[in-house]
């Protein structure tokens, strides 16, 4: 068999047949390599065999698998790889080494003559030391605010959810902060521009806070309604070590008959428990919202200092930590036309609105807010 060789017709494509032209392949292969005896006469083998344009397995597979009838194509192929990896294995193992991964010398010391299937089994190393996975993790904020909402849960809040890019008419006017009423400069709001043309209440912006899925999920569904909204909220504020644009809250909002201002107190009086520990005591302060009527603030004893003061709780041993109040009957106006149900005369409700990032900046010791959203893997490796 020479480059010039012409090639006979298959007289089949019986198994039989296969064998036997194949075996007659690799007796020329093997008879080749046995007069074969310095570094350059391999060379030339390998041209020969694998070359290209008009090596041997070129021609082989033009002229074979090819040409194959698509009935024995696999049965061909087959016999024909099995074929190109020995002659490989002999010429040019390198190529089989890329392929599979297996050291060439490896696949050298196993020494010719052996079988493929030989040489893939025996070239796993079980002593080589394994590739360890890096496993993912909750980031520390995602992990406060899932421990933040598991707590209601357990009382039996429902968790929901609702769009970042809210309406003017759901982030304020719904929530009676009136068209340029001077409540709204509390938040600093980032706006959607050019929506001049629009109303105002339908003009988008970045929900500044998530009380805005109190009103839609008043709108969705009649009372008796618990629920806790876990979500991103946006304001024009220049960062700082304790002020983001970006940050988070947990809003809740609990409406049914009778639900009193004792209820308030003693469902935060409890959360906060929960979240920092049986002996944190709770106080409200006198607020506003326009949302709530009447607004308070929360504290919490000081968890570092347990109440006695220190430099964390400016020596008051108190710390501010949510807003809260009871439903403005003005608020259930708003959702009376999509819900009847809710009828100031006949229900009441308590909302509340807590920062997740403070929170989770006391649990975890963090001193710049910055840190939360830098990305940086030492920082975040350290909650891992
Ligand atoms: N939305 C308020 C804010 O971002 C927080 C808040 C206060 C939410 C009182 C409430 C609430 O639901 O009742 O400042």
């Amino acid at each position: 068999m020479t480059n010039q060789d012409t090639w006979p017709e298959l007289p089949g494509y019986t198994d039989d047949i296969l064998n036997e032209v194949f075996s007659h392949f690799q007796q020329r292969l093997n008879a080749d390599l046995e007069g074969v005896e310095t570094e350059d006469g391999r060379e030339h083998l390998r041209i020969k065999w694998l070359g290209r344009k008009s090596g041997l397995l070129k021609q082989i597979n033009d002229t074979y698998v090819q040409k194959t009838p698509p009935e024995f194509k696999k049965n061909v192929g087959h016999r024909f790889n099995a074929f190109r990896q020995s002659v490989e294995f002999e010429l040019d193992p390198r190529k089989i080494s890329k392929r599979t991964g297996i050291a060439v010398e490896t696949l050298e010391q196993l020494g010719g003559g052996q079988s493929k299937k030989v040489v893939e089994k025996s070239v796993i190393d079980i002593t080589l030391p394994g590739i360890r996975p890096t496993l993912g993790m909750e980031h520390p904020l995602i992990r406060t605010m899932q421990e933040i909402v598991r707590v209601f849960e357990h009382m039996g809040y429902s968790v929901g959810v609702g769009p970042e890019v809210e309406t003017d008419y759901y982030n304020f006017e719904a929530l009676n902060f009136p068209p340029d009423h001077p409540a709204r400069d509390t938040q600093d709001t980032l706006v959607v521009a050019r929506q001049e043309h629009k109303p105002l209440r339908d003009r988008l912006l970045l929900r500044t806070h998530t009380s805005p899925v109190q009103i839609r999920t008043m709108e969705r569904q009649p009372p008796p309604v618990r629920i806790v909204i876990p979500g991103k909220v946006h304001r024009n504020d220049a960062a700082d070590a304790t002020h983001s644009p970006i940050f988070h809250q947990v809003e809740g909002l609990c409406v049914d008959e009778n639900i009193t201002f004792s209820d308030l107190k003693g469902t935060l009086d409890h959360a906060m428990k929960e979240l920092f520990g049986s002996s944190v005591r709770t106080r409200f302060f006198p607020s506003f919202f326009p949302f709530t009527e009447p607004s308070a603030d929360v504290q919490i004893s000081c968890i570092f200092c347990g109440g006695k003061g220190c430099r964390k709780c400016k020596h008051s041993g108190w710390i501010e930590l949510l807003g809260c109040g009871m439903v403005n009957p003005a608020v259930f106006e708003f959702v009376r036309g999509k819900q009847p149900a809710y009828d100031p005369k006949k229900i009441s409700g308590f909302a509340f609105g807590m920062g997740v990032d403070r929170i989770a900046m006391m649990k975890y010791g963090i001193s710049d807010i910055g840190l939360l959203y830098s990305g940086d893997m030492r920082f975040l490796e350290q909650f891992a």
